[in-house]
C-alpha cells in the first residue's frame, strides 16, 4: 500500500494517534498542521517516513499548494477549534471549522485525481441529549439538533462535505480519551467545564487508538458516502460523572473529584451534547474497537507507579484546590445549567448565526 493519506491537525490528540496508524498500515503519510515551535517538536518525533508539512488551512493559497504538491488519494481532514477553547474564539473557530473545511473541500475536488475525504465530526451535532428523553442511544438516523457553536459548525461543514462531488466518509465521534494523559487538555478551563456538566448524562468514550484505527481504515474501506458513529464498546458507555471520577482514581487521586449536579429530567437543553452510540455499523465495517474503559484505566495506572502512593497523600488538598473551581460553587439550585455557566466562563456558547 502506498498511496498518500494526507492527515489535517496531525499533531493534535487525534492525529498523532493516526499518523501512526496510516504509516503502521503501510501508507505513505503526509502531517500537515500550523507551524508553530509545539509542533516542530513534535514533527522531530514522526514515525520514519512520514512528512511534516506546515500549512495554515484558513490560507486558500497553503491550501491549494498543500494539494497540488502532496496529490494526496485520501486526506482525513481533522483540522479544528474545539470545545472548550472554541468559546473564547468564535471567529477564528468559524473560519478553521467551516470556512478552511470548505477551502479544502472545493480544492480537493479540483484536482486531477480527487481524493477520498474522511472527515471528522462529532457526536456534538445531535446537540443536548435528556436522557430522560432520548433512552435509545444515537444511530446515523437520529435527526441532528445542534444547541451550541461547537454542534453548529461540525453539521454545517458535515453538510458541505455530503453535498460535495468528493469520495466523502464521514466519522461522528464520542469522547476521545488517551492513556497518555499529558496529551489530554487538562486546564482549569477543562476542570471548570467538566464540573458544569449534568453528573447523570451519557457520554460515551473511546481510545484514541481505536479512533486512529477506525480513520485509517476509513481511507480505503467500503464506506463512501456513509456516516459512521466512533465510539468504544459497551465499557465505554458512562454517565458523566464517573469519567473523570474513575480517571483520576486510577491516576492515585481517589475522590479528588466533589459530586456534581444532576441535569433537570424536565429540561430539553439543559443537558450536555453527548450520548451513548449505536457503533454496529462502524465496527463492522472499520474494526476498530481493541481497547476497552477497564484496560484504559489499568493502563493510566501503571503508567502512574509508584507516583500514585505520595498522589494519595495529597488528594485531600487538591480536592480543596478543584472544589474551588466548581461551576456552581455557592449557586442556589439542584440542577446543572451547563450553557449558561459555561458562557459566563468562556465567553457565548451560542450556535453560529454568521453564514459565509
Ligand atoms: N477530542 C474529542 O473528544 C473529539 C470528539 C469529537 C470529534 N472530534 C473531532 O476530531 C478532530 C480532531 O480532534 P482533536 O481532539 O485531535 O483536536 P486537537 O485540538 O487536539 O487537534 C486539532 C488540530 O488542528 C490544528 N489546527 C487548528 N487550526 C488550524 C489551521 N488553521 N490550520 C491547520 N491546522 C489547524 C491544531 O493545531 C491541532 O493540532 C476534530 O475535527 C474534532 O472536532 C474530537
Amino acid at each position: 500500500m502506498t498511496d498518500t493519506v494526507l492527515v489535517t491537525g496531525a499533531f493534535g490528540l487525534v492525529g498523532s494517534a493516526t499518523v501512526r496508524a496510516l504509516a503502521a498500515a503501510g501508507h505513505r503519510v503526509v502531517a500537515t498542521d500550523l507551524d508553530n515551535e509545539a509542533n516542530r517538536a513534535k514533527a522531530r518525533a514522526l514515525p520514519l517516513g512520514v512528512e511534516a508539512r506546515w500549512a495554515d488551512l484558513t490560507s486558500p493559497t497553503d491550501v491549494q499548494e498543500l494539494i497540488v504538491e502532496v496529490a494526496p488519494a485520501a486526506i482525513v481532514h481533522l483540522a479544528a477549534v474545539i470545545a472548550p477553547a472554541i468559546y473564547r474564539v468564535r471567529a477564528l473557530a468559524r473560519r478553521v471549522n467551516v470556512d478552511a473545511t470548505r477551502t479544502l473541500v472545493d480544492t480537493a475536488a479540483a484536482a486531477p485525481r480527487p481524493p477520498r475525504f474522511v472527515h471528522a465530526s462529532s457526536n456534538a451535532v445531535y446537540g443536548s441529549r435528556n436522557p430522560h428523553r432520548h433512552p435509545d442511544p444515537v444511530t446515523a438516523d437520529t435527526p441532528p439538533r445542534p444547541v451550541e457553536l461547537y454542534g453548529g459548525h461540525k453539521l454545517e461543514s458535515e453538510s458541505y462535505v455530503r453535498n460535495s462531488p468528493l469520495d466523502w466518509v464521514i466519522l461522528r465521534l464520542g469522547g476521545v480519551m488517551s492513556t497518555d494523559l499529558s496529551a489530554l487538555p487538562l486546564g482549569l478551563d477543562a476542570l471548570f467545564f467538566e464540573s458544569a456538566l449534568p453528573v447523570d448524562g451519557r457520554i460515551h468514550m473511546v481510545d484514541v487508538r481505536d479512533v486512529a484505527t477506525a480513520f485509517a481504515a476509513a481511507t480505503t474501506a467500503d464506506v463512501a458516502g456513509e456516516i459512521l458513529l466512533i465510539a468504544g464498546d459497551e465499557t465505554h458507555r458512562m454517565r458523566q460523572g464517573d469519567v473523570g471520577s474513575s480517571l483520576a482514581a486510577a491516576r492515585g487521586f481517589p475522590g479528588v473529584l466533589p459530586p456534581g449536579r444532576p441535569g433537570n429530567p424536565d429540561s430539553d437543553d439543559d443537558w450536555f451534547i453527548t450520548d451513548w452510540m449505536d457503533t454496529t455499523r462502524a465496527q463492522e465495517a472499520l474494526r476498530f474497537q481493541h481497547h476497552s474503559w477497564p484496560d484504559m484505566l489499568e493502563e493510566i495506572g501503571a503508567q502512574a507507579g509508584w507516583q500514585r502512593r505520595p498522589a494519595r497523600l495529597i488528594a485531600p488538598l487538591a480536592r480543596v484546590f478543584v472544589k474551588r473551581l466548581g461551576a456552581y460553587r455557592e449557586e442556589p439550585g439542584i440542577y446543572a445549567d451547563p450553557w449558561r455557566v459555561l458562557s459566563a466562563r468562556l465567553g457565548d456558547t451560542g450556535l453560529d448565526t454568521t453564514q459565509s
